[in-house]
Order: C-alpha cells, then sequence, then structure tokens
C-alpha cells in the first residue's frame, strides 16, 4: 500500500490494517515514507484516533522496526518505569537507581524533550563524557554490573519511534492516546522487560489535561502492554506545578543529585519517587507489599545506596566519576541567573505548568526543530510550590539564561504564569488512582 493512501484512509477515519500499519512503519524505518508523510500520518491519527486493534499493530511494528532485547544473563527481575511527560519531571533519574538498590535490573531506554515536557536524555546529556548512546555491549555490562543504565534508544532500538517522535515534537501531533501508546510501549517492549511501572500525568503541564482522559491513556498502556506480556499498572499523577523546583537540564540534574543525598525529603518528588519503586518492585514479585516497597525504597536512598548506583551507573557510562561530589565542577553553567520575583503578595494558588516548560523551550533548553541542539545550561531552578505563601516582590524561582535579555523576559513570563491569591489553594492528591 502507497504510504499516501494509507495517509488518506486514515484521513477518511477508516481502520487500518495490520498489513497496511506495517507497511508504514517499515517505510519510515527505510526512510522511505518522507518526513511530510509522517506529520500527515501523525495529523490524521490525531484527528480521527485508532481503534485497540490498529493500537495493538502500530506498537507492534514499532517494536518490531528494530532490535528486541532480551536478558537471559540476568539473574534478577528486569523491570522499568516510563512518565507520559511532565516539567521538572526527573524521577526517572533518582528512580532507576533507587529501584536497582532494591535488587531489580532496570535498563532503560529514555527519550528527548517531546512538546513542552522534558526528556531524560536531555538531562542526561549536561552530564560531560556521559554516554546516552553505549554500544549494546557496554549497555549490558552496566545493567548487569550496576543495576540500572538510564540510555537513549540506540539506532537498533525501536527506530521507526525515534523518528516519528522527533517529528511528533515539532508538529503539534503529540497529545493523542495511540500514538503516545505506541510510542511508548514499542521502546519499553523492545527493552525486554519483565514489569514495567507507568506514570501518566494529568494536569495543566501534561499531554493530558483530564482526568478521564488520562485515565483512557492509563488504560490503553496497560492493555497494550499486558496483552503483550509485561506485567504493567499505571499512577495516574499531578502535573498542575513543575514536579521538581527546576525544570531544565543541567539543573534537573543538580536537583537530582541534591535529591540523592537527601536534600529533597517531603516533597512530591519524593513521594512520587518512592510509590513507582513500590510499584515496580511489587510488580516485578520482588515484594508482595506496598508498604513494605516502600519502606526498603525509602532504606535504599537514605542508606546512600542509590545515590551509590547512580555515581557508578554514570562513571561507567564515561561520567565525571566524582559528580557527586562536586556537581558544580562538571555542570555547565547558564551565564545569567536572575531571580523571579511575586507580582504581589499571598499563597501561590496556581502556575500554568505548560507555560513554564514552553519558557524553558523559549529559553533554549528545548526544541523548535527535531535538529536542532540545546542549550543544556539554561532553565529554571528554586520554584516554590503552590501553597506557598509570599511577599511581593519575594523571589519565588530563578531564571538561568545565555543572555540578559532572555533572562528579563523569561522572568517576566514566568512571574505572569504563577497566580497569586489571598487564601491557600486547596491540596491536591499527588497520586489519583492506579491502573492495572
Ligand atoms: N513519551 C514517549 O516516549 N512517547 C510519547 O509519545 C509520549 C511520552
Amino acid at each position: 500500500m502507497l504510504p499516501q493512501e494509507t495517509i488518506r484512509r486514515k484521513r477518511d477515519r477508516l481502520a487500518l490494517s495490520p498489513e497496511e500499519i506495517a507497511a508504514f512503519v517499515a517505510g519510515v524505518t527505510d526512510g522511505s515514507v518522507s518526513e511530510g508523510q509522517v506529520a500527515a500520518f501523525a495529523m490524521a491519527v490525531w484527528f480521527n484516533g485508532m481503534g485497540r486493534d490498529e493500537t495493538v499493530a502500530l506498537t507492534r511494528a514499532m517494536r518490531d522496526s528494530g532490535e528486541v532485547l532480551a536478558w537471559p544473563e540476568l539473574d534478577r527481575p528486569v523491570a522499568d518505569k516510563h512518565s507520559t511527560g511532565g516539567v521538572g519531571d526527573n524521577v526517572s533519574l533518582m528512580l532507576a537507581p533507587v529501584a536497582a538498590a532494591c535488587g531489580l535490573a532496570v535498563p532503560m531506554i529514555s527519550g528527548r524533550g517531546l512538546g513542552h515536557t522534558g526528556g531524560t536524555l536531555d538531562k542526561l546529556d549536561s552530564i560531560p563524557g556521559y554516554t546516552t548512546a553505549p554500544s549494546e555491549a557496554l549497555f549490558r555490562r552496566v545493567v548487569k554490573n550496576v543495576g540500572c543504565a538510564v540510555i537513549g534508544q540506540t539506532a537498533e532500538l525501536a527506530p521507526a519511534d525515534r523518528r516519528i517522535y522527533a517529528i511528533r515534537d515539532v508538529t503539534a501531533t503529540v497529545e493523542s492516546v495511540p500514538l503516545i501508546t505506541a510510542s511508548i510501549l514499542s521502546k519499553k517492549l523492545a527493552a525486554g522487560l519483565s514489569s514495567l511501572a507507568l506514570d501518566v500525568k494529568v494536569g495543566n503541564g501534561a499531554f493530558m489535561t483530564d482526568p478521564g482522559e488520562a485515565v483512557t491513556l492509563a488504560r490503553s498502556l496497560v492493555e497494550v502492554a499486558n496483552g503483550a506480556g509485561v506485567k504493567t499498572s499505571a499512577l495516574i499523577t499531578d502535573m498542575n506545578e513543575p514536579l521538581a523546583d527546576a525544570a531544565g537540564n543541567a539543573v534537573e540534574v543538580a536537583n537530582c543529585i541534591a535529591f540523592l543525598k537527601g536534600g529533597k525529603a517531603g516533597t512530591r518528588l519524593e513521594t512520587l519517587v518512592i510509590a513507582l519503586a513500590a510499584e515496580m518492585l511489587v510488580l516485578s514479585g520482588l515484594e508482595t507489599d506496598h508498604t513494605a516497597a516502600e519502606a526498603k525504597a525509602r532504606q535504599a536512598l537514605a542508606s546512600g545506596e542509590a545515590a551509590e548506583v547512580f555515581a557508578r551507573m554514570v562513571a561507567t557510562l564515561g561520567g565525571p566519576a566524582d559528580l557527586l561530589e562536586r556537581p558544580e565542577a562538571y555542570l555547565a553553567k547558564a551565564p545569567v541567573i536572575r531571580p523571579v520575583t511575586a507580582t504581589e503578595s499571598g499563597y501561590l494558588s496556581a502556575c500554568d505548568t505548560r507555560g513554564v516548560g514552553l519558557a524553558v523551550i523559549e529559553l533554549g533548553g528545548g526544541r523548535t526543530r527535531p535538529d536542532q541542539t540545546i542549550d543544556h545550561r539554561v532553565g529554571l531552578d528554586r520554584l516554590l510550590p503552590l501553597g506557598t505563601k509570599v511577599e511581593k516582590g519575594a523571589e519565588i524561582g530563578r531564571v538561568h539564561a545565555a543572555s540578559d535579555d532572555a533572562a528579563q523576559a523569561a522572568a517576566a513570563r514566568l512571574a505572569a504564569l504563577y497566580r497569586i491569591a489571598p487564601e491557600p489553594p486547596a491540596n491536591r492528591p499527588d497520586i489519583l488512582t492506579r491502573i492495572s
């Protein structure tokens, strides 16, 4: 089937057969389907959706566009987590070492920034020397000897997703249940996992802004993954403000290091890292009870074991051996750091979180074209959580920028993205529900 015929059929709301989906994905992989055709296909799916059978066929075709890994050499369960994407969502960086310290093997294949959200891979690229594209032999060695390796999609792993993902990123075709399902699961199924915990974000900084849509996405992910033989559950979690107190690349790595050294206890970020680690431990069968699993994850953090695993992973993948001791010596700093100040006195009561993500892109920390290089130094940090009482003119966060002009524009933009009210906002749960 010609690619334009497949696009036309999807445009006209017809169900695509597994064979034509496989042929289209093969063309994406070998380059015979053009960038414009991928964009048109993605937009047709965005508008008209896909049935469950089509989503399964797309996921399978994308998984099989490259190598599918197996881990016969490992004597522990192979597990992972994936987030549907948020702002200040650096959970993967801490969760992989926590889970590894608790006895799991975590071969984590991560992505670059997508739409207004940040990507784990872009964050890791701010660590000098760290390779997010190791040889398969090195990847296997790190997973076996350290317990986790957070890397990018290799050329061999779900290459169709790599191409489609980069095009969706810049064509407003991200927020689609079948496209997100196939994108996430093609990579995860190709990684040879036995279990997968999903973090499905909902809120004004997520791709799904409505809880009903988030549940639909979570069900799609959980059903397709379990159907493919990977034990999977999803937590639906709040994304109505940045998760970490930083958003960007180097700033989120710095935040991760502070977290692993015990500096972010009691935050929403900690709640999520522990809950997702517990989810991974229970799904994999290493623990039977969520409370015991959470205690184990907390212990891995408190004992410093998770920090130790992170340090070994960074060093083995080519990064500095003393990154945890001296992050400031290695993480590049932006030339201008400027405070964002409260426009009035009161409580921080709401945040336009998508706007925060877009502000990071405007600073140069994300892409507007698939081939663009990004500035790892820029971003935001010391962001105060919603509910904080502030005085007019007080610092509510900081901008890291490449120039004075960019810093000034971003600081003004950021200040306007926060609403300040006389009363504190109602409490929001960090975790809304669990889908299994
Ligand atoms: N993460 C992915 O890997 N793909 C998506 O489409 C969305 C989030």
